[in-house]
């Protein structure tokens, strides 16, 4: 019999990760005032998340997520929003034609600012201090104040959002992803580079298509598919008051949703079965990720999935996975072997990016990109392998030519990391490396859905 769920439920669960606030009555006082503010998505926007989540389970679309780790207060404009965006229908526009699949559009962004840390304290030529953890937390300077946790900093972040999203609905649905505009898309930064002249070709293709399809007679501004896009935000549902203070009753369902993005994800630190994460989320209705790392058994996975998805929703569930390339292979099948015995209806995402962090020798986090394309090579052989959907992928990346993971068309070098290293923590793909990416997980997909698909029945195939 399960336990009654409120929006406030989880303060009564251990909760891990989050900050320990000095003022506990400011921190009240700015719940209260979130609690007043706007919604920032919609209870029917996140419902048609889920649906298309739901078509990415039954391998008729394919799940790209991605953007920062860190969002961050002092790189917030309009160009990074905007070079995030393009870099982003780039590889969406490979995916679609490449491998002739929907793509589901997810951005990590307007709300991934909390970041759990491996230890509460950093240390430096002595000196203790609190970790950072996301702008939307404390600051990461390392000073006593700056790193003082200070629920102020969730005003200014839900203001952050907000505006973001706002920018990013204007993209969407404003004319900027009209898929006639495929040429625009293309980064000055990667001008001239192999990824640049393969997505040149490509963006011919598609406005011969275009072209071909006007001359047939289809007027083409009366499709809305093609002058829009369907574009959806998602973050960790970490900061537990902040994500409560923006949960609210649907007005046409009565369902509870939070507010803050359109879907939220758990943790790899935060998925205990009776922790305070699993317990917020599992009462909202907005879909959910759970990230699963090696330290997950397939047991322990098929009770989360109880618990989250109680009724075997499609779409409701994403499974996030990232194990490193090196260890996939002695995690994955085993999964995927309990979630198909028990009929689970999920989609399975793989993370490239979080089980392949190393510190390079000159003291950088990094990621080399050879291991990352390693994983996701592994994600879909193993899906080969058991007759499971590879539905997604979920990628640490920005517009901009940063220098963070090495290798790569540019074979960016250890030494070369210093140059343009810019995040606020993880390593990302730079525009480049994205556009690659894509072209690889574009022949994985196309083989993929060759494979599996099984052949139109004659009617249908008239
Ligand atoms: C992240 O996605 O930035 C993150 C911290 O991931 P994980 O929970 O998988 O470590
Ligand atoms: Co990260």
């Amino acid at each position: 019999m399960p336990q009654r769920w409120a929006p406030d439920s989880w303060r009564s669960r251990p909760a891990k990760q989050l900050p320990e606030y000095p003022d506990p009555a400011a921190l009240a006082r700015v719940e209260r005032q979130l609690a007043t503010f706007p919604p920032l998505v919609f209870a029917g926007e996140a419902r048609s998340l889920k649906r298309a989540l739901g078509r990415v389970a039954a391998g008729n679309a394919f799940l790209l997520q991605g953007g920062d780790c860190a969002e961050s207060f002092a790189e917030h404009g309009a160009d990074n929003i905007r070079d995030f965006f393009r870099v982003f229908l780039q590889m969406a526009v490979v995916l679609t034609y490449a491998a002739a699949s929907p793509v589901v559009k997810l951005g990590r962004i307007a709300g991934e600012f909390a970041k759990p840390r491996s230890s509460p304290t950093e240390t430096r030529d002595g000196k203790e201090l609190p970790s950072y953890r996301g702008d939307i937390i404390n600051d990461i300077e390392f000073t006593a104040e700056a790193r003082t946790p200070d629920p102020h900093r969730q005003l200014e972040a839900y203001r952050q959002c907000a505006a973001t999203l706002n920018l990013l609905r204007a993209f969407a649905q404003g004319g900027y992803a009209n898929l006639g505009s495929v040429h625009q898309w293309m980064l000055g930064s990667i001008k001239d580079s192999p990824q640049s002249r393969r997505y040149l070709e490509l963006a011919n293709r598609i406005s011969e298509a275009l072209g071909f399809m006007r001359a047939c007679g289809l007027d083409l501004e009366s499709h809305p598919e093609l002058k829009t896009t369907d574009f959806y935000t998602s973050h960790e549902g970490l900061l537990l008051p902040y994500e409560q203070a923006l949960t609210r009753v649907d007005s046409t369902s009565g369902d509870w949703y939070c507010t803050s993005g359109h879907l939220l994800w758990i943790g790899d630190r935060t998925r205990q079965a009776d922790g305070a994460h699993v317990e917020f989320c599992r009462g909202i209705k907005n879909p959910l990720g759970l990230k699963c790392g090696p330290s997950l058994k397939p047991e322990e996975l098929i009770r989360l999935i109880d618990i989250l998805n109680p009724d075997n929703e499609p779409g409701r569930l994403t499974l996030i996975c990232r194990f490193g390339a090196e260890k996939l292979g002695e995690h994955l099948p085993a999964l995927l072997r309990a979630v198909k015995r028990e009929g689970k209806v999920v989609v399975w995402s793989c993370d490239p990016m979080h089980g392949n962090t190393i510190i390079s020798a000159s003291g950088y986090k990094t990621r080399p990109f050879d291991l990352i394309l390693q994983e996701v090579k592994s994600f879909f052989a193993a899906h080969a392998a058991e007759g499971t959907y590879a539905g997604g992928v979920h990628l640490e990346m920005t517009g901009q030519d940063v220098t963070e993971c090495t290798g790569g068309a540019r074979a960016i070098t250890d030494a070369e990391l210093n140059d343009r290293y810019h995040t606020f923590c993880d390593p990302r793909l730079n525009a480049e490396q994205s556009i690659d990416l894509a072209f690889l997980l574009a022949e994985l997909l196309k083989t993929e859905r060759t494979a599996q698909h099984k052949p139109l029945p004659a009617a249908a195939a008239l």
